[in-house]
């Protein structure tokens, strides 16, 4: 009698106690937003945020091609673009081979107008270094203040050819070696050299690369992006060939840049380069950060993996620019809309169905007083059809 007695009141007491856990469960889901669950935890300092960007769908493009079209979300990086990764490569690297010590004066050069300063000058305020960009005398207002507002040290130089020794990145190379070869002075001097540095697309293999795969959980068909320096096309292009060979790596290029019929056709030549008709820029576009025509290490390092490449307009991408701000709220740079125009002609070219992935490098922000300056004044029912 007394034994039952007591195994009823063992079993009363475990099923309310299972009782109050479930309740105190229920109460801590209900707490809870879903929607909140996936959260990063805390980490430290501005670098601790470059890289793991979010990549989200498209829904007017996938929606009107039948496809589904992503767009990883470089311009999250905390300086706006993807030169954050190379940028803290780059450092990183340096300090590892005793080149860079922060706090300790040491200086970063680059010759650049682009995204890159921009990344350096902030990353090198986070992580104790000054930055020296080397930029052309008519870089847009908008750029010099941004890096004067970061700190960099800003020296304009004459528009020249890569080949003459005042062209920006021949000084920035320059200025940083007349440090080193100071003996009087203790500052350390790095010149960053995007274009040719190996580490710039090894970053991109060692990050982007695998972010996207992992976020499109292996199943992409394309992966479609344009060539600055080559790094982003080079390392991902790279990666995403090694996981499965049958992803196509397909090249966005800008009108004016001979990277496309280098890819097509096994020749670096665009037809602005004609006698005659070439003009001041190398690169004839509004289109910034992308287009080349010179062949750069990092474009090399990726060359064999790009299957195709397809030539887009100054007048499509701007096009593109206005739509997707129009029907996705997406405001992004020139670079970006370049790709989405190559990424709606593949998708058309292969039928629905397929998986592509584009990058978006930057925000329209960056470019308000040249490409956005014409893409704000088109009208705002321009439809797919009207771009390809
Ligand atoms: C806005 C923008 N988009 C795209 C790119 C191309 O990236 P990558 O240099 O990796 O070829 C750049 C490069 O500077 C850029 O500034």
């Amino acid at each position: 009698m007394t034994t039952t007695s007591s195994i009823l009141k063992l079993a009363a007491a475990v099923a309310s106690s299972v009782y109050v856990l479930a309740q105190v469960a229920k109460i801590v889901r209900q707490g809870q937003n879903p929607r909140l669950t996936k959260l990063p935890p805390t980490s430290r300092g501005v670098e601790s945020l470059v890289g793991n960007t979010p990549l989200i769908e498209i829904k007017s493009l996938s929606k009107l091609t039948g496809c589904r079209i992503y767009a990883k979300l470089e311009l999250c990086n905390p300086a706006g673009s993807a030169k954050d990764r190379v940028a803290l490569a780059i450092i990183r690297e340096n300090e590892k081979s005793g080149k860079l010590t922060p706090h300790h004066g040491d200086i970063i050069f680059e010759g650049t107008s682009g995204s890159t300063g921009i990344s350096f000058a902030l990353l090198s305020n986070a992580l104790g270094y000054h930055t020296h960009i080397c930029l052309p005398d008519d870089t847009s207002d908008e750029k010099i203040k941004l890096l004067a507002s970061l700190g960099a040290i800003i020296e304009p130089v004459k528009p020249a050819s890569i080949v003459d020794p005042e062209q920006y990145v021949n000084a920035a190379r320059a200025r940083a070696s007349a440090i080193n070869d100071d003996q009087s002075d203790p500052r350390n001097a790095v010149f960053a050299d995007q274009f040719e540095n190996d580490f710039n697309w090894r970053v991109h293999y060692n990050t982007t690369g695998p972010e996207i795969w992992t976020q499109m959980q292996g199943r992409i068909d394309c992966f479609i992006t344009g060539s600055g320096t080559g790094g982003t096309i080079a390392g991902v292009g790279r990666y995403l060939k090694e996981q499965d060979a049958s992803v196509r790596v397909i090249l966005a290029d800008p009108q004016g840049s001979g990277l496309a019929n280098r890819v097509n056709h096994g020749v670096m030549y665009d037809t602005v380069e004609k006698e005659g008709t070439r003009r001041r820029h190398q690169v004839d576009t509004l289109v910034e950060g992308i287009g080349l025509n010179r062949l750069t290490w990092n474009f090399q390092q990726g060359e064999k993996y790009i299957d195709s490449a397809v030539r887009v307009s100054d007048d499509q991408a701007l096009k593109m620019a206005r739509f997707l701000c129009e029907n996705d709220g997406l405001f992004w740079g020139s670079s970006a809309a370049i790709n989405c125009v190559a990424a709606v002609q593949t998708a058309l070219t292969l039928g629905p169905g397929h998986q592509i992935v584009v990058v978006a490098c930057d925000s329209g922000a960056r470019h308000l007083s040249k490409f956005w300056a014409h893409a704000a004044r088109l009208p705002a029912d321009i439809s797919l059809q009207d771009i390809v």
